[in-house]
């Protein structure tokens, strides 16, 4: 099984990008989680552009949502909202729907105790509105992300392993399911 982890912060120190990096560390033998590199290589959306006229970088971003069996995402929170990098990200696949039916654990962190539960709400409705099969027991704000994980994926806070474990284990249910299901949600 795999995974695609998707942070919506391009911060070298990122506490969002750390917890993607804990998560994948904390993954059992049989489940792979990729670590998307690319956000910062996608243009800004041109809806004026065919689906085959997208960017190679953009393209590439759909074969690696099309290839995964779930997506994870944490996004940080600016300014109340998802940071635009990643909604650019997410509109470039509206068309397309890579993410139909696709099970994904949508996560925000911040370093506040909300967690980045505004950004988390918007997350949850575009992603909604896109058909994603958003897993809602394991997709939640993570309170004082920066002070649990430090930036290179070891975990400070041992409770959040237990969280980041169940949510794993989580999602690859609901792939399973979806995969029982002929890959409809
Ligand atoms: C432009 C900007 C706006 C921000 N707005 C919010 C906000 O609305 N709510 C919040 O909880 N944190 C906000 N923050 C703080 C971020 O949550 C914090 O910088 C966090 O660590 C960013 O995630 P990262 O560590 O993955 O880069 C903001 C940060 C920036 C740079």
């Amino acid at each position: 099984m795999n995974f695609l982890a998707v942070s919506g912060s391009l911060r070298s120190e990122s506490s969002n990008t750390a917890l993607l990096r804990a998560i994948q560390a904390l993954a059992p033998p049989g489940l792979h989680v990729t670590l998307y590199a690319g956000l910062a290589e996608l243009p800004p959306f041109d809806p004026g552009l065919e689906p085959e006229e997208a960017p190679d970088s953009v393209q590439a971003f759909r074969d690696q949502v099309r290839a995964a069996g779930g997506i994870i995402i944490c996004t940080p929170e600016y300014a109340h909202g998802m940071p635009g990098i990643l909604k650019n990200a997410l509109e470039w696949t509206v068309a397309t729907g890579e993410f139909v039916d696709k099970p994904v654990a949508a996560l925000s962190s911040s370093p506040a105790a909300s967690g980045g539960e505004k950004a988390l709400a918007w997350l949850t409705q575009t992603l909604a509105v896109m058909s994603a099969d958003i897993v809602p027991a394991i997709s939640q704000p993570i309170p004082f992300g920066r002070s649990r994980v430090k930036s290179n994926g070891e975990i400070v806070d041992p409770a959040l392993a237990v969280t980041l474990e169940a949510i794993l284990a989580g999602l690859a249910r609901a792939v399973d399911v979806h995969t029982q299901n002929g890959g409809k949600s």
